[in-house]
């Protein structure tokens, strides 16, 4: 039978590396934890029309990328782009915007973008994001920015940067536009350019071919339209985020790739990774709620790519090898009529919250002892007829390979020594 492979550009994690996936994705998300975020899962399907209204159409995302389908009953459906937009339509859907604010959620998962794939570009990827809705703190804006440096210390990546600016108000914004568009109208553009221009000029800034650079290099900057309010805000985050030792550049030209965005904004560049370098970005949103429907609330929050940042941290050598075992204790069987006795002793064991494994399949000693190698175990224990009929048996220390007789009645006597270890 012909093999079938997974769908071209979608990334996947399989053993061992998945290890170290899943320890990117929890330092990320444990560091939202320890700042009072709570979980929120969504469905990774949404009404089209929520992308639309939320990301905007002007976005290579809308308008080109999105795996938009009809289901069965005749909707339009949309395999989600983005987190932000969901959990915007979740917060007013179950009136969370009603209750304590701001409401501080974190999310991890699968979002599909139809993207020409390439190293670090995917169809599928991963991301973990927070979102913080309804206060308008500069506090708040650095809290988030400082989740991710957080997470990022915690992995040990050095080879990256924060960039910052500040997309000011609707105020600040139009002002600008004006001059902007003024700018803009004596180009000589094609007419999908004019068009992409005429929903969002900024999206000029971000336009990879040199004669669009060279044209929008004397372009009027947003941040020096910023009105007094604005201002203010964007200085207190930069006080702040000096304050707390994160390290930061101001880039007047960021664009992101979503329409929402108002007032601080920021990405995270990693040096190592070619094209695809933005291993996480984000800002506030002062619209998007009113735009879904809900109130007129601000927000803030980021995505973080998991897929980037593993690539990061393997590309800075924090990551190379399979990652920590998560196993205490792996038992052998001497022989076959053994087996039995040490997969209850080993069911016990993980009753008693031992992290623990055996050889399966395996009917030779020597190939068990080579499987308690590899599983990177802490301790190992050989038990045969004279361990089970003397009730006890030697523990090993894999590292050292000191060993220890332990008794194997009751169990729980082992169970606390490795816990104790
Ligand atoms: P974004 O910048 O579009 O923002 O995506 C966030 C991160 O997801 C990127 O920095 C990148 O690391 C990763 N990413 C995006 N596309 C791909 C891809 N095709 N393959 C691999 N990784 C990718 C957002 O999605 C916003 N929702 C973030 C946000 C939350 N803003 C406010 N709140």
């Amino acid at each position: 039978m012909s093999k079938i492979q997974a769908p071209k550009g979608v990334s996947e994690y399989f053993p061992p590396r998945s290890d170290n996936f899943e320890f990117v994705r929890n330092t990320l998300i444990s560091a939202a934890k320890v700042s009072g975020y709570s979980m929120m899962e969504l469905p990774v399907f949404e009404d089209t029309e929520l992308f639309i209204r939320g990301v905007g159409e002007s976005t290579d995302v809308v308008s080109k990328e999105m795996y938009t389908f009809e289901d069965r009953g005749g909707r339009s459906i949309t395999l989600r782009p983005e987190g932000t937009a969901g959990v915007m339509r979740s917060v007013i859907e179950h009136n969370l915007d009603k209750g304590q604010l701001p409401v501080k959620v974190w999310y991890s998962g699968a979002f599909f973008r139809a993207e020409r794939p390439q190293a670090g570009r995917y169809r599928q990827f991963y991301q973990v994001g927070v979102e913080a809705i309804g206060a308008n703190d500069p506090e708040l804006d650095v809290e988030v920015i400082a989740i991710a440096h957080r997470a990022f210390m915690a992995l040990g990546l050095k080879n990256y940067r924060l960039d910052i600016t500040s997309l000011g108000d609707a105020e600040s914004r139009a002002r600008h536009r004006v001059d902007l568009v003024k700018y803009i109208d004596g180009l000589n553009l094609d007419e999908a350019t004019q068009a992409r221009a005429a929903i969002n000029p900024l999206r000029l800034f971000d336009d990879k071919r040199d004669e669009v650079r060279e044209a929008m290099a004397a372009a009027p900057l947003l941040l020096d339209y910023l009105n007094a309010e604005a201002a203010r805000h964007f200085v207190q985050v930069q006080e702040l985020l000096g304050e707390m030792n994160i390290p930061f550049v101001i880039n007047p030209k960021m664009v992101r790739g979503l329409d929402y965005y108002t007032g601080t904004t920021f990405e995270f560049v990693h040096q190592d990774l070619g094209a695809q370098s933005g291993i996480g970005g984000g800002g506030r949103y002062d619209g998007l709620m009113s735009d879904l429907g809900g109130a007129n609330l601000s927000g803030i929050g980021f995505g973080i790519g998991v897929d980037r940042v593993l690539l990061a941290a393997e590309a800075e050598g924090i990551l190379t090898d399979a990652g920590p075992s998560e196993l205490d204790l792996f038992l052998i069987a001497m022989n076959e009529p053994t087996k039995r006795f040490v997969a209850r002793a080993l069911n016990e064991l993980r009753n008693l919250g031992v992290r623990a494994d055996m050889a399966y399949g395996d009917r030779a000693l020597k190939g068990a002892m080579k499987a308690a190698d590899k599983s990177g175990a802490r301790f190992s224990m050989v038990i045969g007829d004279d361990e089970i009929s003397a009730g006890s048996a030697n523990l090993k220390d894999m590292k050292t390979g000191a060993t220890e007789s332990i008794t194997l009645s009751p169990l729980t006597v082992l169970a606390d020594q490795l816990k104790r270890r």
